[in-house]
């Protein structure tokens, strides 16, 4: 394990004051175009979405799109896409949330998801936790379980993991890296 963060973690460019002064962002563009790094991460996501039990995928919107995707492959699961709004023509449910300036609100289609389903939420970062808990939220109020929150990079400092806990219901919050 110690050698596959020590892999993802030289893939991911900090690039500060992005995209405002007093940000360090990071950038994953260099691990998804390393084939081997990108690899690793999609095997150790799938590795979790079979020990979780998990039925489907699901990838927030962009990032965890890329991320979420190879892994419902390789697990060989559905993906499903959780959207920010008005990108889903179908009959969908809406979760909002807050940010620091304002809000935002992410859906899904509701046919999606069913009771039978246990849903590993894919994404990219866990900063302040407002757009996974959002994501947990929805899945609940579409009638499925969740399986799993698995991030490629959690923000400690930011405490997400503290406002994930209660809507998480006991399921699991798997970072593969600690920042
Ligand atoms: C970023 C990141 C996570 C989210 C984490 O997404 O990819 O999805 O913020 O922040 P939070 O834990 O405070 O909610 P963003 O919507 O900024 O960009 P993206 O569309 O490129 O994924
Ligand atoms: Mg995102």
């Amino acid at each position: 394990m110690a050698n596959l963060e020590e892999l993802l973690l030289s893939r991911i460019r900090d690039v500060a004051d992005y995209p405002e002064p007093g940000v360090m962002f990071k950038d994953i563009t260099p691990l998804l175009a390393d084939p081997a790094a990108f690899t690793a991460l999609t095997d150790a996501f799938a590795a979790i979405a079979e020990r979780t039990g998990a039925t489907k995928v699901v990838g927030l919107e962009a990032r965890g799109f890329i991320l979420g995707a190879p892994v419902a492959v390789r697990a060989g699961l559905g993906f499903i896409p959780v959207r920010k709004a008005g990108k889903l023509p179908g009959a969908t449910l809406g979760q909002a949330y807050d940010l620091e300036y304002g809000s935002a609100e992410i859906e899904v289609h509701a046919e999606d998801l069913s009771a039978d389903d246990r849903v590993l939420i894919v994404d990219d970062v866990l900063a302040t936790g407002g757009t996974a808990e959002a994501s947990i939220r929805l899945i609940h109020r579409a009638g499925a379980e969740v399986a799993g929150v698995a991030v490629l990079m959690e923000l400690s400092f930011l405490d997400g993991r503290a406002r994930l806990e209660a809507a998480l219901r006991g399921a699991p919050l798997e970072s593969l890296l600690t920042v």
